[in-house]
């Protein structure tokens, strides 16, 4: 297998997906939706959205015995580009004065920055909503498909998981003595969910059973803890150049990381070990788990 070439194909399908899936530029009002696609469009890695695509080519390619025909016209995209939309939206709305006050995401001046406070806030507003619109659509004709979707995003997106780490990681800024169970609810639920919810979209797509979904979701936390504890290790250790955003922030907002608690070196450990254990939870699944092995490990040796 190609690593690179396989990424590239599936990143190239998803940004051509967000062109054709995402409202006109030109729609009125246009600052609304220049401001959407400036900040979806922008690049960034599309984690979610590779992770959706590649986990539904790992039930679709399954040869007999094990076959999932799949009803005609069932197609993962819709659903990765509805995940790259939520995803943005929380980046946006993360990146606002009264959030995290940055001024720098995906190596581009943020939505707030480039545009105005109220129409980065409509603008993630807007993602968010489009995001289910995107899957109520592009699966109307698998009801039963459209809601598992709607519910797993629904889910991962709410109160108690991403919007709720989002307020716990803001609780405990500049508090001390903040417990390992209280940063691992932050890092669980800001980050874990999404990449939980990735996984577990691609296999509804996909066909999976429930014991397999089980499965991606536990790959999935682990891959999210890994993944939140390197953007953790990245902040304190990488420059703005090459993150794409401003680098040391953690430290200056007081901010409750892993970095913080341990260190970078056992943080690295730790990453490396919620690594390994996604990658023992990928290799219990059918199919060729080749792609998805190998996209894990780079996240892990990530640099940006
Ligand atoms: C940034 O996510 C926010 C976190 C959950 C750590 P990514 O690192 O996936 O950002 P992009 O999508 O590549 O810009
Ligand atoms: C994750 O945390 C943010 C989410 C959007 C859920 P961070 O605040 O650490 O993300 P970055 O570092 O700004 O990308
Ligand atoms: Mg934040
Ligand atoms: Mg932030
Ligand atoms: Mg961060």
């Amino acid at each position: 297998m190609d690593f690179a070439a396989e990424l590239k194909r599936r990143v190239t399908r998803i940004e051509q997906g967000i062109d054709l899936l995402l409202p006109p530029a030109a729609t009125p009002p246009a600052r609304l939706h220049e401001a959407m696609r400036y900040s979806l469009q922008a690049g960034g890695k599309r984690l979610r959205p590779v992770l959706v695509l590649a986990t539904f080519d790992l039930f679709d390619g399954l040869q007999p015995p094990e076959p999932r025909p799949l009803p005609a016209g069932t197609d993962p995209l819709p659903a990765a580009v509805a995940i790259e939309c939520l995803h943005t939206y929380s980046l946006i709305h993360d990146d606002l004065p009264c959030m995290d006050n940055d001024d720098l995401r995906r190596g581009r001046p943020t939505a707030h920055r480039q545009f105005d406070e109220a129409t980065a806030l409509l603008a993630g507003d807007a993602l968010l909503t489009h995001a289910f619109a995107l899957l109520a659509g592009g699966y109307a004709a698998r009801p039963s498909l459209a809601h598992a979707l709607v519910r797993e995003l629904a889910d991962a997106a709410g109160s108690r998981r991403l919007i709720g780490g989002q307020m716990a990681d803001l609780l405990a800024e500049r508090k001390t003595g903040v417990s390992i169970e209280e940063l691992e609810f932050i890092h669980l639920n800001k980050t874990a969910a999404m990449i939980e919810a990735a996984l577990v979209m691609g296999g509804l797509t996909g066909g999976a059973g429930e014991s397999e979904l089980a499965m991606l979701r536990d790959a999935g936390r682990h891959l999210g803890l890994a993944f939140q504890i390197i953007d953790d290790v990245l902040d304190a250790t990488a420059d703005t150049a090459t993150l794409g955003k401003t680098a040391g922030k953690d430290a200056r907002a007081g901010k409750t990381t892993f970095v913080k608690l341990h260190g970078i070196a056992n943080s690295r450990q730790l990453a490396q070990h919620h690594s390994d254990a996604a990658r023992v939870a990928l290799g219990r699944l059918p199919g060729d788990p080749a792609f998805l092995m190998t996209l894990i490990a780079s996240m892990t040796a990530r640099s940006s």
